[in-house]
């Protein structure tokens, strides 16, 4: 586990007051957002939410219906819209769709805010990503190489935002008590 230097991090981020803010998790996917950040939530007892669920259930569609009928950027527009909206939310974890991290307008708000990179090996990546395909469109065909190249593009895009930067080599359970304690020491300061 890699914690970025608090100090940096308060200033980078411009935050007086380090309480109440919600806490991002951000990752490729498959890399555990939404089954971490459940853990994450139950430990601290706060809200969790899904961008991918709260656009399927917004929307009353699935991601990839949202694909085929409407096209990637509609996609990603209604992205950016729930992003906002979840940003207002005090004590809520909250796990992002993989592709987050790809509008510029996106990183300005996750720069504003704690942020979680689960950095996740490609062969759990690629393990995890068998099943719910539904809601992954860009997985089709080619998996393999489609998550290597969007590794490869996105991997410093992670970066950019992350403040801590998880890789995923334990249980789900004991990963989620490292960042639960990242961010109680966080807000603590
Ligand atoms: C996407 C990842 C998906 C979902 C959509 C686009 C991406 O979420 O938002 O299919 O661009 O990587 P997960 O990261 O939960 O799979």
């Amino acid at each position: 586990m890699i914690f970025k230097d608090f100090l940096p991090y308060l200033e980078e981020k411009q935050v007086r007051d380090t309480q109440n803010l919600p806490v991002f998790l951000v990752g490729m996917p498959g890399s555990g957002k939404t089954t971490i950040g459940k853990f994450l939530a139950d430990l601290l007892e706060r809200e969790f939410y899904d961008c991918d669920q709260m656009i399927e259930i917004k929307h009353q569609c699935s991601i990839s219906e949202i694909f085929a009928e409407s096209g990637e950027d509609t996609f990603r527009d209604f992205e950016t819209l729930i992003l906002n909206s979840l940003s207002s939310q005090k004590n809520a974890i909250i796990a992002t769709g993989g592709g987050i991290i790809l509008r510029e307008q996106n990183r300005d708000l996750l720069n504003q805010y704690p942020v979680v990179y689960l950095d996740a090996p490609m062969e759990n990546l690629f393990r995890q990503t068998q099943t719910d395909k539904n809601h992954r469109p860009l997985l089709e065909g080619d998996r393999q190489k489609a998550l290597v190249d969007l590794m490869e593009f996105r991997r410093p895009l992670y970066l950019e935002v992350a403040d801590v930067i998880i890789e995923t080599k334990e249980k789900p359970q004991t990963l989620a008590t490292h960042i639960a304690k990242w961010i109680t020491d966080l807000e603590a300061i």
